[in-house]
């Protein structure tokens, strides 16, 4: 006996099994019991969604002899619909059928009564590929469909059909079937087939099939050959060189763990057994889609793709994996324009390793009293992007240069001097880029403009001073009006809040002699808090705001 492809033996010989389109066959069935049946029909969507088969239906059912909207199947009409042996059941294949003179014979041969049945049914498949003198006789028969002639025309590229077409066609619209609705109906016909099956390796097949019930089969197929009756997932992943879920989880902990050489090791296996790098991407997608909605919700039935356990050995934050969807989306939108994604797919796993990097720099705890040991307070902690998150700079307003001045002695800077520290300023250096990415916010970037455009010359866990020899700068940072939003940008560097103040050039050398020759005579004082009151105290900004109002 010959092998017949299972989408072929499967096809629904009813309307009650077709899979999905639910609609649509309810709305038919209602239309074949009202005897309200229209002259030409549009059946639009993707391949392999059932658009033939419901027309083969609908055929039936309008020429069953077993009773009018029936498909028995048995009669003789049923049954020479299912052998494409009927003679008023017409299909025609636009694709490879093109030419204006088929459908001039199929025209010339539709005043004719239909020899066995009730209706003569043209089924017109992908009847946009029709050529236009093709198109225009067609148009002219449907103008004036002579009495029981039904059309049905199949697309899965409606909008490539003229105006004049759609307008004479009651359309139905097919969707793709659902996965659950795919995998009960293959489950189904692999008992038939007597196929042992593992039902996550059907899941696998059904996802790479997209909605598409004919793809899913002809997969199943190949799987069932495969396999040697028996779908298993590893036969599924080798079959269509797909990565398993194994494979992606490995490829994340190396993420995790900064691994490049692994990172690599796995791409060039990847890479070797043909995986597609696009739907490893897409799948990558999937799996931090729903790791994310664990790391939110920790509840465990909300996820699909990821089991409970693997959530579990991935400790990104969620904004970590929020930034690794972005760097995918991008990833997803790049593939369009490139003929080989390799390369910029491991771009993209490096770009991912950077920015679980950048999460975990270490930041300084803000401690209150400088007679701590500082070292003590250093943690890992979120910076960067986490940080700009968690810092509300949406009181900003435009940046002020008349104001409250922060008033400061010698003394001040001599005891901030003494508590500057290297490791301090290599943290604030470290988290420069920060300031790029403020840069944007409207408002805070003028802001960012000054810090950038001068020097923070000495750094010390509390406080920050910046030398300029603009002494605009200089007077911008040391207005308590601006104190806040200098503070906030820090806080975002850094993680903790520091007090900002600014000096000029030449204040700053006279400091640095100052320095240099109290340490000479050891009279440097002993580091204490730092109390500069940068503070505008709300009778200030009250006074301001009547001195402003007065000018006006
Ligand atoms: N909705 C569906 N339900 C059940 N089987 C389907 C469905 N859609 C497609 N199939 C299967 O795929 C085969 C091809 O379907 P077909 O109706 O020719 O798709 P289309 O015309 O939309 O490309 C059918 O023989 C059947 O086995
Ligand atoms: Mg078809
Ligand atoms: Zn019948």
């Amino acid at each position: 006996m010959s092998y017949r492809a299972l989408y072929r033996k499967y096809r629904p010989l009813t309307f009650e099994e077709v899979a999905g389109q639910t609609q649509i066959v309810q709305t038919l069935k209602n239309a074949l019991k009202e005897n309200k049946i229209a002259h030409a029909y549009l059946f639009a969507g993707p391949r392999g969604t059932g658009k033939t088969t419901m027309a083969r239906l609908l055929a039936k059912a309008l020429n069953c002899q077993n009773g009018f909207g029936h498909q028995c199947n048995k009669c003789e009409s049923c049954i020479a619909i299912n052998e494409g042996t009927h003679p008023d059941v017409i299909e025609i294949d636009a694709a490879s059928n093109r030419g204006i003179d088929d459908i001039r014979d199929l025209i010339s041969k539709i005043k004719y009564s239909p020899v066995l049945g009730k209706y003569k049914v043209y089924i017109i498949d992908e009847v946009h590929m029709m050529t236009t003198e093709a198109f225009n006789a067609l148009l002219k028969t449907l103008e004036e469909p002579p009495a029981n002639v039904v059309f049905i025309l199949a697309t899965t590229e409606p909008y490539k059909l003229m105006p004049t077409i759609l307008s004479r066609v009651q359309r139905y619209d097919f969707d793709k079937v659902s996965d659950e609705n795919i995998l009960e109906k293959v489950k189904d016909i692999l008992v038939k087939e007597n196929v042992a099956f593992e039902e996550d390796a059907l899941k696998e097949i059904i996802s790479l099939a997209d909605g598409g019930v004919r793809d899913t089969l002809s997969m199943v197929d190949q799987a069932i050959v495969y396999s040697d009756m028996n779908i298993t997932m590893s036969s599924v992943e080798e079959l269509f060189a797909l990565t398993s879920k194994d494979d992606k989880l490995k490829l994340l902990l190396a993420i995790q763990n900064e691994d490049v050489a692994k990172l690599n090791v796995l791409l060039d296996g990847f890479v070797s057994r043909g995986v597609d790098i696009r739907r490893l991407t897409s799948d990558l997608l999937l799996m931090l889609k729903d790791l994310l909605i664990y790391k939110i919700t920790k509840n465990a039935d909300l996820i699909h793709y990821i089991r409970k356990e693997d959530c579990e050995k991935l400790l990104f934050k969620t904004k970590e994996i929020n930034g690794f969807i972005d760097v995918l989306i991008n990833l997803t939108n790049q593939f369009k324009t490139v003929n080989n994604p390799r390369s910029l797919f491991e771009i993209s796993l490096l770009k991912m390793v950077s920015l679980s990097q950048q999460e975990q720099v270490e930041i300084v705890k803000p401690i209150v009293s400088v007679n701590k040991e500082p070292t003590k307070a250093v943690e890992t902690s979120n910076t960067g992007l986490n940080i700009i998150n968690n810092v509300d700079f949406s009181s900003t307003k435009e940046i002020v240069d008349d104001g409250h001045k922060i008033e400061f002695t010698n003394e001040d800077i001599l005891n901030i001097m003494v508590q500057a520290n290297k490791e301090h300023k290599n943290k604030l250096n470290q988290n420069k880029s920060v300031l790029d990415r403020l840069l944007t916010i409207p408002n805070v970037g003028k802001y960012v403009q000054v810090l950038k455009s001068s020097d923070a010359a000495i750094v010390s866990l509390n406080a920050i001073i910046y030398v300029s020899r603009f002494s605009d700068n200089v007077n911008k940072i040391n207005l308590k009006e601006n104190q806040i939003i200098f503070s906030k940008i820090h806080q975002a560097m850094l993680g903790h809040q520091v007090t900002i103040i600014a000096l000029s050039f030449d204040k700053y050398q006279e400091m640095i002699n100052k320095f240099k020759n109290l340490s000479q005579l050891s009279k440097l004082p002993a580091p204490h808090k730092i109390e500069i009151d940068t503070k505008l105290v709300q009778e200030e900004s009250s006074t301001q705001k009547l001195a402003e109002e007065l000018l006006k």
